[in-house]
Order: C-alpha cells, then sequence, then structure tokens
C-alpha cells in the first residue's frame, strides 16, 4: 500500500544514494499512528492518539502520538520519536532492519542495503532466514508424499487446507536426517541450524533433525518473522484407530517439542498466533488465550480469531503485559480436565495484580477448545466466552467450596485467608468494578463471620504488603502523574521559544537576529536550541522543515523528551509570535545584569580568576563562532546584535 504521495517519491529515492534521503522516503509514506495501532491499541485523544506504552510496564494509557506531527512520546518513561525509533525499540531491530520493515510495509522497493550493525543483524538475519527456510520445507513435506499421515491426522482432527495454509503447518519427516541434508544442499550452514534448534549434533560431529514425524507449528512474531516451531507427535499407528486423546502414547519423546530459546526467542515472552490475532483482539478489545496450538487453530478456523496460546508455560508476566498492549479484556479458556483447573488457578493469581478484567471459562464435556469448536461451531464457543466467569467470582465459589469443606475452624480460617490473599490485590485495583467488589467483601463477611469494614481493612493491609514485595508494581501502588518539568523564569523562557519555534519553523526567520545559544542560562535548553539552529541552517528552506525528522535527528531521549514537551506546550500556548517576542524580552533583560557582573569580573584583574575567567571567554567565543557560522548563511546579523 502507499500512501500520502510515496509513489511520488519513489523516482528521486531511486535516484539518490544518500541513505538520509532513503529515511526521509520512508519517512514520508510512512504514518505513524497506523504502523503503532498495528502494536498496540490507540483511541483518539483529541487530535492525538493515546494507548498503553510497550517501553515500560504501563498502567495508564501514557503514550501519545501524533499523526499531525508523526511522533510518539511516552510522558512516563520519556521513549520517543519518530516512525523509525518505534519499529526500533519494538522489535528490537537494527537500523537497517527497521527500514526494510517499513519500506515493505508501504510498497517501497529498497536496493542493496548495507546493516549498520553487521554482526548482530547477521546473526539474527541467520537465525531468520534459517527458520523460513525450514518453515518452507516442512510446509512442503505436508503437501508431498513424506506428508500423507500428518495430513490423514489433520484431516481427522478437521483442519481445513485454508487452515492449514493460513498458519503455514507443516510436517517433518520420520527419517533422521532429512532437514540436516536439505538445509546442506541449500548452503545453510549445520552450525546455523544447531543454533536455531532445527538439528543437533552428536560427539562424533555427525547431525541428526530435531523434529521427526512432528506436525509443525510455525511460530511468528509480530514483524512476521519465523522465530521458532513447535512440533506436535504424530500417530504412528494406522490413522483410522487415533481418535484424538487417545494417541498420544508410545510415541518418540515428547508429545509437544518446542524450538529452543534463542536471541529472537523466549518461551515467556511469545503467544501463539499473536500475529494473527493481534487486529481482531484490538478489535473486539479482548484477548482470549486458550493453552494449546491445535486449540487457538481450531478456534480461528471456527472464525473466533481474537485468540492465542501460550507455548506449554504458564502465563508469564510478559504475557500479560503483552496482552495489555491490545486490549484490558482478557478470557481465559482451559481444558476441562484437573491440569485445565490448575492452570486457572496460577493464572488467575498473577492476573489479579494487574488492572485488566480477567474472565475464566472451562470448556464442558471434557473437551478442548479445538474439539469444541470442531463440533459446535463458533458462535457455540463465542458463548462460552461470554459466560466466562468473572475472576474474582471464580475464586470466590473455589474458596466457598474450600470453606465448606473444611470442618475445623482453623481449616475455615486458612481458606478465608487465602482467599482475601488472592483478592488483595484485586481490591484497591481502580479497573475492577466497584459493585463487584463491594459484593465479593460482603460475601466474604457474611461467610467468615466478620465485619464488613473488617474484610476491607484486613484485605487492604495485605494489599498494601503484597505491592510491597513486588517491588512497588502492585496495584497498590498507582502511577503518579508525569510531572512536567518547567520552573518558572528564565528555563520557562527558553522553553517558550524553542517550542514555539518548533511549532513553527519559519519563525526563526523573523527572530534569528535575536537568537543566540548564550541566552540560555540552562546548559540543556542551551544544547538543544544549538541543535535546532544547526537543524534550521541545514534546512534549503524553513519549510522544509519537519518536527518528527529534527525529534530523530537529536537521537537522544533526553532533549527528545525536551523539545517535544516544549512543543507541546507551546502549541496550546496561543500566540507563537507573541509568545517568542515576549521571552527574547524577558531573557534580554536578565542578561543585562548578568553582563554587568562580568565586566566586574574583568575589571577585577584578579590573577586567580584569570583562568576560569579565559575558560568563559573561549567558551563564549566557541559559542558565538558556531552561531554565527549557523547564521551566515542568512544574511549579516546588523552591528551589536
Ligand atoms: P491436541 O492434544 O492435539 O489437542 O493438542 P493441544 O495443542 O491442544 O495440546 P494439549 O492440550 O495436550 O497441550 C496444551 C499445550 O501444552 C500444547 O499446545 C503445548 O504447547 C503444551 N504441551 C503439551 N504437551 C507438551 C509436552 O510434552 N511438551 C511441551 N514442551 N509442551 C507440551
Ligand atoms: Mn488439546
Amino acid at each position: 500500500m502507499l500512501t500520502r504521495g510515496a509513489r511520488g517519491v519513489l523516482e528521486s529515492y531511486v535516484m539518490s544514494n544518500s541513505s538520509g534521503q532513503i529515511f526521509q522516503v520512508v519517512r514520508q509514506a510512512a504514518r505513524i499512528e497506523e504502523i503503532i495501532g498495528e502494536h498496540i491499541a490507540l483511541r483518539p485523544a483529541g487530535r492525538e492518539f493515546v494507548g498503553l506504552c510497550p517501553f515500560h510496564e504501563d498502567r495508564r494509557p501514557s503514550m501519545y502520538v501524533s499523526p499531525q506531527k508523526q511522533i510518539f512520546y511516552c510522558f512516563v518513561c520519556a521513549a520517543g520519536g519518530d516512525v523509525f525509533k518505534f519499529v526500533e525499540n519494538y522489535h528490537k531491530m537494527s537500523k537497517g532492519e527497521t527500514l526494510r520493515f517499513l519500506a515493505q510495509r508501504y510498497g517501497i522497493t529498497l536496493p542493496e542495503f548495507r546493516a549498520t550493525n553487521p554482526q548482530a543483524a547477521s546473526q539474527r538475519d541467520k537465525i531468520v532466514d534459517a527458520n523460513l527456510w525450514a518453515a518452507h520445507y516442512f510446509q512442503s513435506n505436508l503437501a508431498g508424499n513424506a506428508g500423507k499421515a500428518a495430513r490423514e491426522y489433520l484431516t481427522s482432527r478437521g483442519v481445513h487446507a485454508a487452515t492449514i495454509e493460513r498458519f503455514q503447518i507443516g510436517c517433518a519427516e520420520t527419517q533422521w536426517t532429512a532437514l540436516a541434508t536439505a538445509a546442506g544442499k541449500k548452503g545453510i550452514s549445520a552450525e546455523t541450524l544447531v543454533s536455531v534448534g532445527l538439528v543437533k549434533s552428536r560427539s562424533d560431529g555427525s547431525v541428526y533433525d530435531v523434529f521427526r514425524n512432528r506436525l509443525i507449528f510455525p511460530i511468528v512474531d509480530s514483524s512476521d518473522r519465523v522465530i521458532a516451531f513447535g512440533g506436535r507427535i504424530l500417530p504412528s499407528a494406522a490413522p483410522e484407530q487415533n481418535t484424538p486423546g487417545q494417541t498420544d502414547t508410545d510415541q518418540e519423546g515428547p508429545k509437544y517439542l518446542n524450538s529452543p530459546e534463542t536471541a529472537l526467542f523466549s518461551k515467556r515472552e511469545t503467544l501463539y498466533a499473536l500475529n494473527l490475532a493481534r487486529q481482531p483482539l484490538i478489535r473486539k478489545q479482548l484477548a482470549v488465550v486458550v493453552e494449546g496450538y491445535m486449540d487457538v487453530v481450531g478456534c480461528h478456523q471456527a472464525g473466533v480469531e481474537n485468540v492465542v496460546a501460550t507455548l506449554g508455560t504458564a502465563m508469564t508476566e510478559q504475557h500479560i503485559n503483552l496482552l495489555r498492549r491490545f486490549c484490558n479484556r482478557v478470557a481465559l479458556v482451559f481444558d476441562s480436565d484437573e491440569a485445565g483447573r490448575r492452570a486457572a488457578d496460577r493464572a488467575i493469581e498473577l492476573l489479579l495484580r494487574y488492572p485488566v478484567d480477567v474472565r475464566i471459562a472451562h470448556v464442558p464435556d471434557g473437551k478442548d477448545p479445538c474439539d469444541f469448536c470442531m463440533t459446535h461451531g463458533g458462535e457455540a464457543f463465542e458463548k462460552i466466552i461470554a459466560d466466562a466467569k468473572d475472576s474474582l467470582e471464580y475464586a470466590w465459589e473455589k474458596m466457598y467450596t474450600a470453606f465448606q469443606a473444611s470442618d475445623s475452624l482453623a481449616g475455615k480460617q486458612r481458606a478465608s485467608e487465602a482467599l482475601m490473599r488472592l483478592v488483595a490485590p484485586a481490591i484497591l485495583n481502580a479497573s475492577v468494578d466497584p459493585i463487584r467488589r463491594g459484593l465479593l467483601q460482603k460475601n466474604i463477611a457474611d461467610l467468615v463471620g466478620i465485619s464488613s469494614d473488617e474484610v476491607h481493612s484486613r484485605i487492604r493491609r495485605l494489599a498494601v504488603s503484597a505491592g510491597r514485595q513486588s517491588g512497588g508494581s502492585g496495584a497498590a501502588n498507582p502511577d503518579a502523574a508525569p510531572a512536567m518539568e518547567i520552573d518558572m523564569g528564565l528555563q520557562r523562557a527558553a522553553h517558550w521559544i524553542i517550542g514555539a519555534l518548533l511549532c513553527d519553523f519559519s519563525l526563526y526567520q523573523e527572530f534569528r537576529e535575536r537568537i543566540t545559544v548564550d541566552l540560555f542560562s540552562d546548559s540543556e535548553m542551551a544544547n538543544l536550541l544549538a541543535r535546532l539552529m544547526e537543524y534550521l541552517e541545514e534546512l534549503p528552506d524553513l519549510a522544509a522543515g519537519n518536527l518528527a525528522e529534527f525529534v530523530a535527528v537529536l537521537d537522544d531521549p533526553a532533549m527528545m523528551r525536551l523539545a517535544i514537551q516544549a512543543q507541546a506546550e507551546a502549541e496550546r500556548g496561543g500566540n507563537l509570535k507573541q509568545k517568542i517576542d515576549d521571552s527574547l524580552n524577558r531573557l534580554e533583560e536578565l542578561s543585562v545584569p548578568r553582563a554587568r557582573e562580568n565586566q566586574k569580573l574583568d575589571s577585577s584583574q584578579s590573577v586567580t580568576d584569570d583562568a576560569d575567567r579565559l575558560k568563559t571567554v573561549v567558551d563564549a567565543r566557541m559559542q558565538a563562532v558556531k552561531v554565527n557560522k549557523l547564521q551566515r548563511k542568512l544574511g549579516p546579523r546588523p552591528p551589536g546584535g
């Protein structure tokens, strides 16, 4: 897709060799709100969008994305920049990888490109290339002779060809070295294959395939790279004897085998099929988390696409933070067996600590979500999700049962303690409906035979200590509002000048004779102004100035933060020209007494002060030279200006 005149600028880009221009072309084509909106859920807020910042553990939306300025900015962690910066940080890509990613997204073809960090990038490239090749290899296995048993198995589970295609499902051959041999022919080194866990080496140096006779589920990350594989064992007996659930004994190795952790793959941070589920779960504002690969496949095939799975591990904090970027409701759908119940309990405990609306459901009749969808269809599954129990209610029922079951007082006390401990973080969590909280509190009070107030104060105590234990990240410790670091007086004036210039670069023309770096007492502000002047002086024309570009060239988080804050404030503050004028007046006034001080110093002739004075003079001189050089292009300054 080409937007914003990408086609028009394409020619100039092809003609140029300067990488700066390439970046500019892609920056012009890309729409930051579109790109960021594909990675985190954004909602409109005035002329901007806000969402949960993916670069820190954000509790309330503090990331702003401005379509107009083409920048993003987090008011809590100060992450910010242009669309390149976002992609680079989000996907942990190099500059080159980022360029390729965005160019591809907007249909811009790039010439041969050299990575900025060849070693790290080439290591990642190798992993990605090898995995991509292997994914295709497994897919073609499934389509060919070697895939007969796997195809029959998929058919027996009701998986359609289109689904197989969508999930890029493949299979591994039964032989020990099929993949290793095929990869060798393609020039992929055994070393690379070992590093991504596709083959293992024996002590004699020979290698063998890790995945054999398995159904293969490629695990794809949010930038569509194959980062790992999950392999499900295939029944070796005749397929007609294999009804699901009864075929998993007497096989070689575990039922599922995952790729090992690599630079690109971490089980704790990855959710299966998030690449396919991302848009649907942003749209529905609900993430459904199931336990198995096959469950995801079955749900998606039944038309329920906001479904992801953990990779054979319990939910982790990273998973939650990942999901919270997209939506604030999570439904966990577990198998109806004992393992499913245990998994639900573990997950609740973790999820209650976060401002996420968590619901729990179990698939009825001893089925898993996949089989349920195959038998009853997507709508029936949606109903299970809709009827999912509120996690507090779920916890309550569980504890109630335990409470009733124990006939000793101590047992009852333990049960109520356990319940209070479990719900404590949620009780003080603002995102939990107060009515539900109140009800729960009353239920506990009735059950345990103490007053509701007493329940509340006990829960409060527990919540506070839980918050402390988790290093202040508990729900009892909400974010403090981001403080704007603006002083009065000098700093404020400097702030306004820079902010106003950033709102309208053409104002520089008008005030250039009065704006000098030495008016700024604050060194950070002075630095920023120097960088801004440098940037403006390099422009062929002030109208060519671009805020996102300037922020990007700063390439320093603290300076970016200053610039973006100053700009945002000036924008709200009314007449820009007036602002600059007033601020300059103020700074000039204040600089007169300062100049007198300096003169006094000069006439004191103190020898001990000489070195200091010399340094001051040299610094001022250097500054002046720099500024003069910058201003030369715009014509001579009036004498004494
Ligand atoms: P079916 O049994 O075919 O329905 O597949 P499933 O994907 O639903 O698997 P199951 O419900 O048995 O297990 C749920 C998930 O737990 C799987 O998708 C795997 O991620 C993980 N898992 C199950 N068994 C193993 C195992 O032996 N080893 C590992 N590493 N993970 C497993
Ligand atoms: Mn299953």
